[in-house]
């Protein structure tokens, strides 16, 4: 199951998967981007992860699927205000991590270099606030898989950068991105079918299937992730359980 899996790195990942034989789920916001993806794929389910309503939805129709291996927490807005980042790249992830049926082997979360930039920003996440930007988005992200990985020993959880790369979201700025494409995604691919040189890792913010050791300090700190999990509760009323 990969969330955003119309466009980018999703969609790569996606079909590199396909290639190898696995199932895929894809994701996509709406309708019409659904009917584009139902060609290539078995199935697909729907919803605006902008909208927490729908993020609900969207938990249930996974749900309704089975128990899958792996779930990428892929999605990811760039360009929109500041209000309506928190509900799309932090909410909406940790309420299907809540929601859906957690995984049998690996979970993945998106986050970025910029997330160094970042704040966890706690109070704007428990009041709902809209000062949550991009860059807290992604530490969120990866403060989030450690926190995960530290209640879920089972499973192997991790926060992937993918490098600045050429999809809609890498040419935001202009039509220029330094990192190789395929190293973007060959990370959540190797993730998921926990081979090569990161598969069997947990725990982890990784780049290009190496740990990175550039990382916001929020995001192995242990009082970091559970004040972030907090607020996430508070915000959502869904408990990690
Ligand atoms: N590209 C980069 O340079 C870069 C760098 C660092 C991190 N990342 C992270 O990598 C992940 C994938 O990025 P990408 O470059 O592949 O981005 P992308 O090309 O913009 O694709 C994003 C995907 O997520 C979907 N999506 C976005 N917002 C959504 C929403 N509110 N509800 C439902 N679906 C939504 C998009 O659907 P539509 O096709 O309908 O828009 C699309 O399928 C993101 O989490 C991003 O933050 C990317």
């Amino acid at each position: 199951m990969i969330t955003g899996s119309t466009a980018g790195l999703g969609q790569l990942a996606a079909a590199h998967l396909l290639r190898r034989g696995h199932h895929i789920v894809a994701h996509a916001r709406n309708e019409q981007r659904a009917a584009e993806a139902r060609r290539d794929l078995d199935a697909v389910v729907i919803g605006n992860l902008l909208d927490l309503d729908e993020t609900r939805s969207l938990a249930g129709q996974i749900n309704a699927l089975g128990t899958f291996d792996v779930i990428i927490h892929n999605s990811g807005e760039y360009g929109l205000p500041d209000a309506e980042i928190l509900n799309a790249n932090s909410l909406s992830p940790y309420l299907l991590t809540s929601l859906v049926d957690t995984p049998r082997e690996a979970m993945i979360y998106l986050t970025s270099s910029l997330h160094l930039g970042g704040d966890l920003k706690l109070h704007e996440v428990r009041s709902g606030g809209t000062n949550v930007n991009y860059n807290d988005s992604k530490l969120h992200m990866a403060t989030l898989a450690t926190a995960v990985a530290r209640r879920r020993p089972d499973l192997r959880v991790n926060a992937v950068a993918p490098g600045w790369v050429a999809t809609v979201m890498g040419f935001h700025n202009g039509p220029y991105a330094p990192d190789n494409l395929r190293a973007g995604y060959m990370t959540q691919v190797q993730l998921s079918e926990g081979t090569g040189p990161a598969g069997q890792m947990t725990g982890k913010f990784l780049f290009h299937q190496k740990e990175e050791t550039s990382v916001n300090s929020s995001v192995y700190d242990e009082k970091a992730q559970d004040a972030l999990i907090a607020a996430f509760e508070k915000r959502t009323g869904a408990s990690l359980g």
